[in-house]
């Protein structure tokens, strides 16, 4: 079953953050899929692992399109990111010591939370600027 839902509504216009968003949302589902079939704590703690690797690179992908185009909002955006990697990261340390479903679905929830509001409020905040500058 699918825990988070993608709508349309949170296309941003740009080609490579829509197709990267849409990944994040699949990868946090098969989290949430892993656990409810019950999945081994190393299984789910590797998969973690990865999740954390990949928004990682998509926060790269975001920031190298701020440089190119001198995106004025860039540190505000940039902060938003560390923050967040910064409590996934704190979250994948609370599951290795304590791997209950109560913990991971804490964090399955914070991260559907979390992906929603940052691609509402800051995400979209910068595809006019790119968009005028050629990105899309
Ligand atoms: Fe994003
Ligand atoms: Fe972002």
């Amino acid at each position: 079953m699918s825990l988070v839902a993608w709508s349309e509504d949170l296309t941003v216009g740009v080609a490579a953050v829509d197709a990267d968003h849409r990944k994040l949302f699949s990868l946090v589902n098969y989290l949430y899929d892993s656990m409810i079939l019950g999945k081994e704590k190393p299984v789910i703690d590797e998969f973690i692992g990865s999740l954390v690797v990949y928004t990682q690179q998509h926060f790269d992908r975001e920031e190298a399109f701020f440089e190119e185009t001198a995106y004025p909002d860039r540190a505000a955006h940039k902060k938003e990111h560390e923050d967040l990697i910064a409590q996934i990261t704190e979250a994948h340390k609370k599951y290795k010591s304590d791997a209950s479903s109560t913990q991971l679905l804490e964090m399955i929830g914070f991260l559907n939370k979390w992906m929603i509001e940052h691609i509402r409020k800051s995400d979209k905040k910068y595809a006019p600027h790119l968009k005028e500058r050629g990105i899309s």
